[in-house]
């Protein structure tokens, strides 16, 4: 599935081998990174963690959520394994995750979903890589109270970066043998914005010898509930991308199972697309799959596919075998997952 990303090829030389950067985050992160760090260890992968906090919990010593100690660790192992970090709702410090994204440039969020051994869905058969932009939209965070009333947040959309996120898109799917690219937006409403966004996906297709489909972002959301096979590589603004990647997230099982990376030219932050669920944080009841699945392709893009391979051999006959997560009917903690993971090795 990541067969161009996962062969390290392209980056040897260029990282310092196994000096990686771990954000624990927080909620579940500690709990899900400890489970992961474990397994790998096991897996007999020496890694040196540069380990970096981050969030809400060092606003106080540091006076930011997001110290400059993380951006430039992550500059100099140039890859990342990051739990996720609690952002406040409607209030508060700026997003941790938009911060570190932009300011590392990791333009692209590559999000592959498909059906693990034994996890059961109404759905089979599911292949879809989410490729959404990871930089603009709304996220830009341009946003201003006009009124007591009357709040504007901007929708800033460029050529650039849209250009470049269809070439990665694009790029990735002729790589790995994919049969399409959809281009999802609402270019028949917001017809400057999503209208660059889907011209731009236009022009770059013409360089490519796939196809490329178009759909509005609410009847995608229909025909992913009620056919998901038709689609292949799908190709979104970081809104719609975000909103979708949970959607196809709950076509495999749920958010403990989806896994996701941060890709720009320089470095790759790779995270899973959960949130911190702090409804379950401190109870030993998380799934680490989502976690452990990201850090697998992290080990196939430094170059150790062969342990990212033993590690996800065990994960699936650990699955088979029916120990699972609450999250996936099972009633296996969040440690007796990881050491039967381990056991499985
Ligand atoms: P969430 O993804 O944290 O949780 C949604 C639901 O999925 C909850 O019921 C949760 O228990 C469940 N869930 C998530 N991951 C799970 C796992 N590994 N195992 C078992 N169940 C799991 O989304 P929510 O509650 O909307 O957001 C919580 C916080 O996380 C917010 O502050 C949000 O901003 C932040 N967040 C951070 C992200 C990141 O760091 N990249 C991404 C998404 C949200």
């Amino acid at each position: 599935m990541w067969k161009e990303l996962g062969s390290g090829d392209k980056y040897k030389g260029k990282i310092n081998m196994h000096n990686i950067t771990l954000i624990k985050g927080d909620g579940i992160g500690p709990e899900i990174s400890d489970a992961v760090l474990r397994i790998i260890k096991s897996a007999g992968v020496e890694i040196n963690w540069d380990v970096q906090t981050a969030g809400a919990d060092v606003i106080e010593t540091e006076g930011t959520p997001l110290p400059d100690r993380v951006i430039e660790s992550v500059k100099r192992n140039k890859v990342a394994l990051k739990s996720p970090v609690t952002t406040p709702i409607g209030k508060g410090f700026r997003s941790v995750n938009v911060q570190l994204r932009k300011e590392l440039d990791l333009y692209s969020n590559l999000r592959p979903c498909y059906n693990l051994p034994n996890v059961k869905t109404r759905y089979e058969n599911v292949d879809i890589v989410v490729v959404r932009e990871n930089t603009e939209d709304l996220y830009a965070g341009i946003e201003r109270q006009i009124d007591e009333d009357t709040a504007e947040s901007i929708k800033r959309i460029t050529r650039s970066a849209s250009e470049r996120i269809a070439k990665f898109a694009f790029d990735y799917a002729v790589k790995n043998n994919r049969k399409s690219v959809t281009v999802v937006t609402k270019a028949n409403i917001c017809k400057l914005s999503d209208g660059l966004f889907l011209e731009s996906a236009r022009n770059v297709s013409k360089n490519y010898g796939l196809p490329l489909k178009e759909i509005l972002v609410d009847n995608c959301c229909m025909q992913l509930v009620q056919n998901p096979n038709q689609f292949d590589v799908l190709l979104l603004p970081n809104l719609y991308g975000d909103i979708v990647s949970d959607l196809c997230a709950g076509l495999i099982g749920g958010l403990g199972v989806a896994q996701g990376a941060n890709i720009g030219k320089d470095y790759a932050v790779f995270e899973p697309v959960h949130g911190s669920a702090p409804d379950i944080a401190g109870q030993n009841k998380a799934n680490p799959t989502a976690m452990l699945m990201s850090a697998i392709e992290m080990l196939n893009y430094i170059g150790e596919n062969k342990a990212g391979e033993r590690i996800k051999k065990a994960l699936f006959k650990t699955l088979e075998a029916d120990v699972k997560t609450a999250d996936l009917g099972g009633s296996a903690t969040c440690s007796e997952f990881t050491d039967e993971i381990i056991k499985n090795l």
